[in-house]
């Protein structure tokens, strides 16, 4: 039996796990969950500590480097908790993404022999994403390099990202990768602006200083939008910095704050406010127009997400006599994507700014056959609706990481559509969701798409049809 703190040589590293960390096996058979290593590695790992049966550990060496490891592309790589797989070469990524999805259907809905299509990469692997949030902390996070200097760093606190894990400090950074470079000149100056006007920095621990976060959103037609978010009203030095970036950023199309006293930093329940230019910034995939508002949920991917809804519409046997459901629908983006192929489209949704935003993206777009409701999914696919529009003859399913409620689960199985097609973030929850299904559809195809480079996350489509 392994003992904490015990130094296991030569632990086979061969998956990625979540969290950045990696799964290993020692030569006696166990699992370890290593973080700072890639599938490939050979390492001597130090055990931290036991969690839900597996151990925990940290690489002390790598003595055989994977050949799959590549050089990270950002400086802030390893402190950052952004993008924890830049060190991993873009194919292995890949591979491994595959390979989650393809075990998460085995161990968890016991559905072995699934046909996949082969994941679909990202174009660009870098500034990939469309929105960012930023935090603002009174404790920055102190690089490996600054702590073994042993000088005393005075720092009135740091704008970025969280280092993995920790939700208290914050990494300042200087370039991040995820988002055009505006973004990185955006954080930069409102991070000068703060310091050198002795604004203070929130800090989550005491529930102390004004800055909190920032939203940085933007669009392939060229807006920009910004929303802070500050702890109090302090209203004179809420203006001098709105001014300041209203001035220097023509670029910046729709700014926005809050005033957030809570404990938490989830704003959709916030009065956000708009403060110069248009409430929404406006998206393009494919022939349709997005406005997107504050609150809205927009796939943070664009170049991929077209591709995502593409593939979607590829796999949907819709017919034009149809009536299609949309559940968990955003803004309506796949709603609308896929309203041409139908005679009815229905999306739910339960933040009631994104259906807001629906119905105004059905009229941009010149759409009068997609109807929209607000609520949760569990209580507002009721009778009502159905009577109303009728029996789905196919539902399409995207709802966050947690998945559906069991109850939502039932109430598909009842109204039996001919298929149902689930888009999932996680393949966990998607797995568990689709066990549930297996007595009455059968799974008759699989799209992952990657739409998150250099991260564990991954998207994947099912198609399954009815038995
Ligand atoms: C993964 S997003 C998908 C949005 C949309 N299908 C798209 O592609 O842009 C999940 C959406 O579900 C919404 N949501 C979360 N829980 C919900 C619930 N219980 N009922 C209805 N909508 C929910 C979120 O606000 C979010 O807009």
């Amino acid at each position: 039996m392994p003992r904490k703190k015990e130094l296991i040589e030569g632990v086979q590293i061969t998956g990625l796990a979540d969290k950045g960390k990696a799964v290993g096996r020692a030569a006696e058979g166990y699992v370890v969950f290593v973080s700072d290593v890639v599938p490939g590695d050979v390492a001597d790992v130090r055990l931290l500590r036991k969690r839900k049966g597996s151990w925990q550990g940290v690489a002390e060496r790598i003595t055989k480097p994977s050949p799959d490891r590549v050089e990270p592309r950002c400086v802030h790589f390893g402190e950052c908790g952004g993008c924890k797989w830049q060190h991993l070469d873009y194919q292995a990524q890949l591979q491994q993404k595959t390979k989650t999805i393809q075990d998460s259907f085995e161990r968890i809905a016991k559905i072995p022999d699934i046909s996949y299509q082969p994941i679909m990469a990202a174009p660009d692997t870098y500034q990939y994403r469309n929105k960012i949030e930023y935090s603002f902390s009174a404790k920055r996070w102190l690089t490996q390099e600054e702590i073994s200097s042993e000088q005393v760093y005075n720092h009135p606190g740091a704008l970025g990202l969280h280092p993995p894990g920790n939700f208290q400090k914050v990494v300042e950074l200087e370039k991040c990768w995820l988002q055009a470079d505006l973004s990185n000149t955006i954080r930069n100056f409102v991070g000068d602006f703060a310091r050198t006007h002795d604004y203070s920095f929130f800090d989550p621990l005491e529930h102390t200083g004004y800055l909190r976060n920032m939203i940085i959103r933007n669009s392939t037609l060229g807006d920009w939008m910004v929303v802070l978010s500050f702890a109090y009203e302090e209203e004179d030095l809420r203006i001098a910095l709105l001014d300041a970036i209203v001035e220097r950023f023509p670029e910046v199309t729709s700014l926005h704050y809050v005033i957030n006293q809570k404990k938490n930093d989830t704003l959709f329940d916030q009065d956000i406010k708009l403060y110069q230019g248009n409430p929404h910034i406006v998206e393009q995939l494919g022939d349709l127009k997005f406005q997107i508002r504050p609150k809205s949920f927009f796939q943070t991917n664009t170049l991929q997400a077209t591709r995502l809804y593409d593939a979607l519409k590829a796999m949907a046997d819709i017919r034009k006599e149809d009536i299609v459901y949309d559940l968990y629908c955003g803004l309506g983006s796949i709603t609308l994507y896929l309203a041409d192929q139908c005679q009815t489209v229905v999306g739910i949704e339960e933040v009631s700014d994104a259906i807001i935003d629906a119905r105004l993206n059905a009229q941009l777009n010149g759409i009068d056959h997609a109807h929209f409701y607000a609520g949760d999914v569990r209580h507002t696919l009721v009778e009502e609706i159905v009577s109303r529009h009728g029996q789905p003859d196919v539902i399409i399913t995207d709802p966050p990481r947690g998945g559906m409620h069991e109850q939502v689960v039932q109430k598909l199985l009842e109204l039996a559509p001919r298929q149902i097609l689930y888009v999932s973030c996680n393949p966990a929850t998607q797995a568990r969701d689709i066990a549930l299904l297996k007595h009455a559809y059968v799974i008759d195809n699989m799209q992952p798409v990657d739409m998150f480079p250099h991260t564990s996350h991954i998207e994947n489509i099912a198609s399954l049809r009815r038995i």
